[in-house]
């Protein structure tokens, strides 16, 4: 397998190759995902929600990012490792987004950074670009606004919400995004957007037009148990399994069974 750089992505839209993306948070995982060939591997910020049990992506931090991003790393040399810039780390001004995410690569090993939002937050895109720090745009539903939303709730429903999702994510494409994520957006708002668009869109309940998707791993192995969203196809149940599992073992130590004669020294 080859690896996977900002430019190789961008040359899939170009060939029209689906970009296949899921986050990652941890090192055994990072390890199983690098022996299937997926492009990039996201350390998302719903690492939040769905490893430290938060009830949103707000109280991350770029500590949590890095130490996860690390280990991400540690595992998987072939896929691209983009970091997400968590609530508050480049929002306040443009020395503390290009600071923060330098820590992304220099101490997380990431190799680019997501960050959340479009014309509002383009001075901190190009200020990080100008970095020489690849960036991921996020648009639609960036979780990180969830208290301005009202909730996890579908975007770009009215024109002029489809107008504004379009006029952003050509301002990020302009500043030099190599991406854009649309989360939970129609899928005709979305299509939109990809052909307009000459990097590629990444879409997460945004439909089949987009030019390449992401799922949160723990939703589509059927590990998060709080709640699955409409976009999330389960493509196994490890939740079950691994109750059944630990079933099994509990019943084994119980009856004697474990350890038997070939788990002991002798
Ligand atoms: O944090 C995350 O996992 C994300 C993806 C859902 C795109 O931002």
């Amino acid at each position: 397998m080859s690896k996977k750089t900002v430019s190789t992505i961008l040359q899939q839209k170009k060939d029209k190759r689906k970009i296949t993306v899921l986050t990652c948070y941890d090192y055994a995982m990072s390890k199983i995902l690098s022996s299937q060939d997926i492009d990039i591997l996201l350390v998302g910020d719903s690492l939040g929600m769905v490893k430290l049990g938060y009830e949103s992506t707000l109280p991350v931090t770029v500590e949590d990012i890095i130490h996860h991003a690390k280990a991400v790393k540690r595992g998987n040399s072939d896929s691209l490792i983009v970091a997400d810039m968590p609530f508050m780390s480049y929002e306040v001004s443009v020395q503390e987004a290009v600071k923060n995410a330098a820590r992304m690569i220099k101490e997380g090993g990431a190799e680019a950074v997501k960050v959340e939002g479009g014309i509002e937050i383009l001075d901190k895109v190009k200020a990080i670009l100008d970095a020489k720090i690849p960036v991921m745009g996020h648009l639609g539903l960036t979780p990180q606004a969830i208290n301005k939303f009202g909730g996890f709730k579908v975007q770009a429903r009215s024109e002029a919400d489809r107008k504004k999702l379009l006029e952003d994510a050509k301002a990020l494409e302009q500043a030099g995004v190599f991406s854009v994520v649309l989360e939970a957006v129609p899928e005709d708002a979305a299509r939109v957007v990809s052909e307009a668009l000459s990097v590629p869109t990444i879409g997460i309940g945004a439909g089949k037009y987009c030019d390449g998707q992401v799922l949160v791993i723990d939703d589509m192995l059927g590990m998060f148990p709080d709640f699955t969203p409409k976009f999330v196809k389960k493509y196994a149940n490890l939740g079950e399994t691994i109750k059944g599992a630990v079933k099994n073992y509990i019943d084994d130590v119980r009856e004697g069974k474990f350890p038997s004669e070939e788990n002991t020294y002798k």
